[in-house]
């Protein structure tokens, strides 16, 4: 198989579009997998483990704590103080990468509502991987300068290691699920979804694709919540409409 077809088969399972000026670094990648694993490109996709492991190895996963650290907190005052007063909400984080998004918004959470049981933060991704460290919940210690010092007491620092607390991790649950599939990614309810830093490389179609999820998945008047550099396109907008109350664009599903 040439690169041109292994770059379509990535583009129609994962949305993301190596273009011709991320080309190479797929090339890069490809031939760092192949010589690790002394496969060809063809067994990759012979064998599911393979292609789970080829897959995991071309999604970029870099993330961290609190980021974005200003639109999250206007995300704080202007929205989450009003689902606090619901009887139950569930936020998601898709696309969560190792988890410090989902863990990052319990956080906040806990912090206005110490007691709060009444809700779900559910971290989302394709990567197996990346889901079972979201899942321990055990990250290098020098990533507490990521956290705002008013949430440190969420985490304990301990021989080199940082770990979330128990009542943080209480709240927060991973799920392995694709963004673009109809058939792997059945969530319902949710008043919220994060989706940041995952759709950079989607094209229009794949993006569509997403967004229809995302209507499905939220409950009527849901809030998708984009990095502050996304935009949603007008052409989308018979699924979502911006809506700016303050410093940052946030995205109402239409009803
Ligand atoms: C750059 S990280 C962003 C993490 C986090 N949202 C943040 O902003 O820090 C992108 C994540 O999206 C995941 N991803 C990419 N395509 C996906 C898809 N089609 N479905 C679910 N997750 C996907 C990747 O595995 C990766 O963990």
């Amino acid at each position: 198989m040439n690169l041109e077809k292994l770059r379509e088969k990535i583009h129609q399972f994962t949305g993301n579009l190596y273009d011709e000026d991320r080309i190479k670094l797929l090339e890069v990648k490809v031939n760092s997998f192949t010589r690790k694993y002394g496969v060809s490109i063809d067994e990759i996709f012979q064998n599911n483990e393979l292609f789970d492991l080829f897959i995991d190895s071309i999604l970029v996963n870099e993330t961290s704590f609190f980021r974005h650290r200003e639109q999250m907190f206007e995300f704080r005052d202007l929205y989450l103080k009003e689902l606090l007063k619901k009887p139950f909400y569930k936020i998601m984080s898709a696309g969560c990468s190792t988890g410090k998004e989902a863990y990052s918004l319990a956080m906040m959470i806990l912090d206005l509502k110490p007691e709060e049981k009444n809700v779900r933060v559910t971290g989302v991704d394709l990567s197996s991987s990346v889901l079972s460290v979201a899942r321990e919940g055990i990250y290098e210690s020098s990533k507490i300068n990521q956290i705002p010092t008013q949430y440190r007491k969420f985490v304990t620092v301990k021989e080199g290691k940082l770990y979330i607390n128990e009542n943080v991790k209480k709240i927060t649950e991973f799920k392995q699920g694709n963004i673009i599939s109809e058939d792997y990614f059945h969530f319902k309810n949710y008043s919220v979804i994060f989706c940041r830093n995952v759709i950079i490389y989607f094209t229009k179609e794949k993006l569509r694709k997403a967004l229809k999820n995302f209507h499905s998945s939220l409950s009527k008047s849901g809030i998708l919540v984009l990095a502050p550099t996304e935009k949603i396109d007008k052409e989308f907008s018979d699924l979502f409409v911006p809506e700016k109350k303050g410093r940052f664009t946030f995205y109402r599903r239409v009803n």
